[in-house]
């Protein structure tokens, strides 16, 4: 496919500044020759490449026989590290603090500035080891799957790594996630044993997560075990079911881990996808861990003594593999913040870089939009000396954003490492190389090691090969850290990722690349919204509003969801909905409006699955565009709200093409 957008050509590449390459010494890429012959290696040779990195990289109990095993022509997930056994807390933990006990692991800056501490690797190893015997007395065993449901405090990385000792299997889901959709991971996994805190508090506001575990619990029989970090020391513990954290305490302070083998499930994490049924993503021990660990001491240049801040969520896999698995493998520090960035004040990020001296910085552009808009000034004001690798993630970032970040926060001194990758893939894909690889703003730079991303026209399914193009982004083979299934349901794993483009991994996104390589990623191709860099599925949305009930009463009998563009948020979400003729009579009575009911649907979805995925706006209407096969035409609707009313397309194979005036003018009349 030839480009559209020939606006890419003109993007002007930036030399990344001299002084954010790492120190000598640690093994990083120090120039653009050595990345290249390193890629070159790890795409023709994977073998050779992973096998000697997963041997530097990585501390095993059992060595290897095999590195790579893969189905011809890529039908099937790959394995990887045959044989070998390890335990992903002995990586992150146990060998840094045997060798420096007190090293410092993790700073937890909380809610309220000034009320955090820090932990070192010998008390983080004790925390593990306590609470892996606690789980244990609690009869969690090596397979089991433990829900995770906490906020970004230490406890949740000490969970993560609690729950790998012991082989058990992590499935930390976003707090911010209602009882319904915690419930439905929770069952969907299988789990009987959740970690939950009595209360979180984010923006001096609390958050009440023990109250919706227990509501989430009411229809999950088989959870036997809640244990309850103690935050405010506020609500009641259930007898028999519920356990102080802080009970961990009286176990000793060490305690074997348990080795697994490499394929080993690690954890699970729930992502949206085209359907309304979140999927379980499962990643593996040892391939996980080797792709958190390349990919963080690369991307990030990573060196000794280095303090990394990644302001995502464990909840997400940005906070999975940048907060927690890959700053604590390569055994730096790493800061995990509970608030937001704009509380008390719009310089907490700020005041975080400059208080600890952080070296590398990861955030979404959803938070540096936002953040922009607060001016110069303020920030001017910080030394922001520290900072070496500015990390962006999550969504495209605009070029005057790009532009901001890079002087304003970087002062022209650091990276700006554009990352693309996605929840499936574990690690980063795509990147710049600290003080080595050129960057382009809106790109996402060039393909990390063992990534070989292509283009794929979507009407054929062949791959293009000239440049500059467009097309489906594929990367056309395995690398170690990519999910393995979906938890419970290979074949969808299958038809999702293996079957669209035979011999390739479907990312779902549209992405162009120039004359030079440099990957643009444009977004989502599937029925996938991202909103503020959380990915949420219009399905899953419209699945919500069908749940929803007035005065015990069904509301809404069908629904459409688009995701549209915002300016803050990158996208948001819009709905339509159709209700039932009970409302519709009490509206024509007058019993109702139409902006009430717009405002209960907007209530479905925030109790549902969570304010983060509630509608920015719904329209409710008579009816919704539909094809002869009943199809609901979400390309219209889009292009109604974005008022581009001109460009409708074709109608013809509209049933209902009488209703489009009714949809423009209630569009309209809203605004
Ligand atoms: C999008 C987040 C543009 C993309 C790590 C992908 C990006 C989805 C970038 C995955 C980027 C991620 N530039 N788009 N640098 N990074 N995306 O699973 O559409 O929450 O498919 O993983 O985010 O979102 P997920």
């Amino acid at each position: 496919m030839p480009l559209d957008n020939q606006k890419l050509l003109d993007v002007r590449s930036v030399d990344a500044p001299a002084n954010s390459l790492p120190a000598d010494g640690h093994g990083h890429v120090r120039d653009l020759e050595t990345y290249k012959a390193m890629w070159k290696e790890s795409v023709e040779n994977p073998d050779k490449f992973f096998g000697e990195q997963a041997r530097n990289l990585l501390v095993w109990n059992r060595d290897f026989d095999q590195v790579l095993h893969k189905s011809a022509n890529f039908v099937d997930s790959p394995a990887w590290f045959l044989n070998g056994q390890l335990n992903a807390a002995v990586n992150c933990v146990d060998r840094h603090a045997l060798a420096d006990p007190n090293r410092i692991a993790i700073i937890y800056e909380a809610d309220e500035p000034g009320e955090g501490y820090t932990l070192t690797y010998g008390e983080l190893l004790k925390k593990v080891c306590q609470l892996a015997q606690l789980l244990i007395s609690r009869g969690v065993k090596k397979g089991d799957v433990v829900t995770i449901y906490l906020p970004m405090v230490p406890e949740a990385v000490i969970s993560m790594l609690a729950v790998a000792r012991i082989g058990a299997i992590h499935s930390c889901v976003f707090a911010g996630f209602s009882p319904g959709a915690l419930r439905d991971r929770i069952l969907d996994a299988d789990s009987r044993v959740v970690i939950t805190i009595d209360q979180g508090l984010r923006a001096g506001k609390v958050i009440e997560a023990k109250k919706i575990v227990d509501d989430a619990l009411e229809s999950c029989p088989d959870v036997q075990t809640v244990v309850v970090v103690e935050r405010t020391g506020k609500g009641g513990l259930i007898p028999g079911r519920d356990i102080k954290y802080g009970e961990a305490g009286k176990f000793k302070p060490y305690c074997p881990a348990v080795p697994v083998d490499s394929e080993h499930p690690l954890f699970l994490l729930y992502t949206s996808g085209s359907t309304g049924k979140p999927k379980g993503m499962q990643h593996s021990t040892a391939g996980y861990l080797l792709g958190a660990a390349l990919t963080a001491k690369h991307v990030f240049g990573l060196t000794p003594g280095d303090i990394m801040f990644t302001a995502g969520d464990v909840g997400w896999i940005t906070g999975h593999t940048y907060a927690v698995y890959g700053p604590l493998i390569n055994g730096v520090t790493t800061v995990i913040f509970e608030s937001t960035p704009v509380y008390p004040t719009h310089t907490r990020y700020w005041d975080i870089v400059d208080k600890h001296q952080v070296t590398q910085f990861y955030v979404a552009p959803t938070a540096l939009r936002l953040l922009r808009k607060y001016g110069h000034e303020e920030i001017e004001k910080y030394s922001l000396k520290s900072l070496r690798t500015l990390g962006s993630v999550g969504e495209p970032i605009a070029e005057e954003v790009w532009e901001w970040y890079f002087h304003n926060v970087g002062r022209g001194r650091c990276t700006i490492c554009d990352t693309y990758w996605l929840t499936e893939s574990g690690s980063i894909l795509g990147t710049s190389f600290p003080g080595v690889t050129p960057m382009k703003p809106g790109s996402c730079g060039y393909p990390f090691f063992g990534i070989k991303p292509v283009l794929i026209n979507p009407t054929t399914g062949v791959e293009v090969d000239e440049r500059p193009a467009e097309g489906v982004l594929a990367i056309a083979n395995p690398w170690p850290s990519m999910a393995r299934t979906i938890w419970g349901d290979y074949p969808r794993y299958q038809d999702t990722y293996l079957r669209p483009f035979p011999g390739h991994f479907f990312t779902g996104d549209g992405a162009a690349m120039d004359h030079e390589n440099f990957i643009f990623v444009a977004g989502r191709m599937d029925d996938v919204v991202n909103v503020s860099g959380h990915r949420l599925s219009t399905a899953e949305i419209e699945a919500s509003f069908l749940e929803g009930k007035l005065d015990n009463e069904p509301m809404i009998v069908e629904s459409a969801v688009v995701g549209i563009e915002d300016e803050l948020t990158g996208q948001a979400i819009v709905a339509f909905v159709v209700l039932e003729g009970w409302l519709k009579d009490k509206i024509a009575a007058g019993e109702h409006t139409v902006s009430d009911m717009s405002r209960e649907a907007i209530q479905v979805v925030r109790k549902d699955i969570g304010p983060f995925a509630a509608p920015k706006k719904v329209f409710v209407v008579g009816d919704l565009p539909k094809t002869r096969s009943g199809k609901i035409m979400r390309r219209i609707l889009r292009k109604i709200v974005s008022g581009e009313t001109d460009q409708l397309g074709e109608l013809s194979t509209l049933s209902n093409p009488q209703i489009i005036d009714d949809l423009i003018s209630t569009v309209q009349n809203s605004a």
